[in-house]
């Protein structure tokens, strides 16, 4: 904590992607109450609705745009956005993602593949070479990437999400061993389930007509026998992007309720 008992992040410009929703809009919160400025970046903009509320109840710390983060442009634009809005960059939050099909490698379609590389590990990546180009020109930032449990474990029948986490698991240490000489820290962080729109679509593929009856067998792998909150994962992010963790880079940091230890 700082000497006021917070974060200190007040005041810090931050780019948060797959805003929309979810883990992404409890980033928006979050870090509207810790008086940062936000850049709301979502593949969406019909859902921006819980974004705009926010920059309402903030007095407009917070811009919205509509992109997709495979894609360079829209980075371009994300970047060149925030740099004229704010004149510099100090936190990216690379959360946008895609869960692919239930299926395992004989099954997955190749097409189905593709579009979870392009997002989980293209968006990724791009984001941090559009975010570390700039943090390390500046000499300072902090890049957190949102991997999974399933980038340290097998996953069989979701074979296209477990290979992009892996990914976002080893784009993150090389970037991290990378930059930490620039002053630019690199971290992820690897949730369970959570209680987002992603896992309450794989409640209705699983049980169709009783999505919820399908609960506790997702959660029965967790040893807290339950999903995460999308808030409790954003407590590890924002103490992430705090100066609180200014000796941390390169971790893969596990919000799992066990999970991993098992
Ligand atoms: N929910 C879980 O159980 C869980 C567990 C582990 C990791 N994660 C990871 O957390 C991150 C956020 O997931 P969530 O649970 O909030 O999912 P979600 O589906 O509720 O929200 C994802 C958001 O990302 C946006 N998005 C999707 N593709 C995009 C693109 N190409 N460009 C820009 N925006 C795009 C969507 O419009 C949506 O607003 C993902 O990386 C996901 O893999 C989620």
């Amino acid at each position: 904590m700082s000497e006021s008992g917070t974060l200190g992040l007040e005041g810090r410009t931050i780019i948060i992607t797959g805003a929309a929703r979810g883990i992404g809009l409890a980033a928006v919160e979050r870090f509207a109450a810790e008086r940062c400025r936000i850049l709301a970046f979502d593949l969406d903009g019909s859902d921006f609705k819980g974004v705009k509320e926010i920059a309402a109840r903030t007095h407009g710390e917070v811009v919205t745009i509509v992109g997709d983060v495979s894609r360079e442009a829209d980075w371009g634009r994300a970047m060149d956005t925030a740099l004229n809005d704010w004149g510099r960059v100090d936190v990216l939050f690379n959360n946008a993602g895609i869960s692919g099909p239930t299926l395992d490698v004989t099954r997955y379609p190749v097409d189905a593949f593709d579009r979870v590389i392009d997002v989980n590990v293209r968006g990724v990546f791009l984001g941090m070479k559009y975010a570390a180009q700039h943090m390390k020109t500046r000499g300072s930032g902090v890049i957190i990437n949102v991997s999974s449990i399933s980038g340290s474990r097998g996953g069989g029948n979701i074979f296209g999400y477990t290979a992009s986490k892996h990914a976002v698991n080893g784009m993150t240490q090389s970037a991290a061993v990378s930059l930490a000489r620039h002053g630019v820290r690199v971290v992820a962080v690897c949730p369970c389930p959570t209680g987002t729109e992603m896992m309450y679509e794989l409640e209705r593929r699983v049980s169709p007509h009783d999505p919820a009856a399908a609960r506790p067998g997702l959660a029965a792998g967790i040893p807290m026998k339950r999903y995460g909150e999308p808030h409790e994962i954003i407590n590890l992010v924002a103490f992430l992007a705090s100066d609180q963790a200014a000796f941390m880079t390169g971790a893969l940091v596990p919000v799992d309720g066990g999970c991993l230890a098992d």
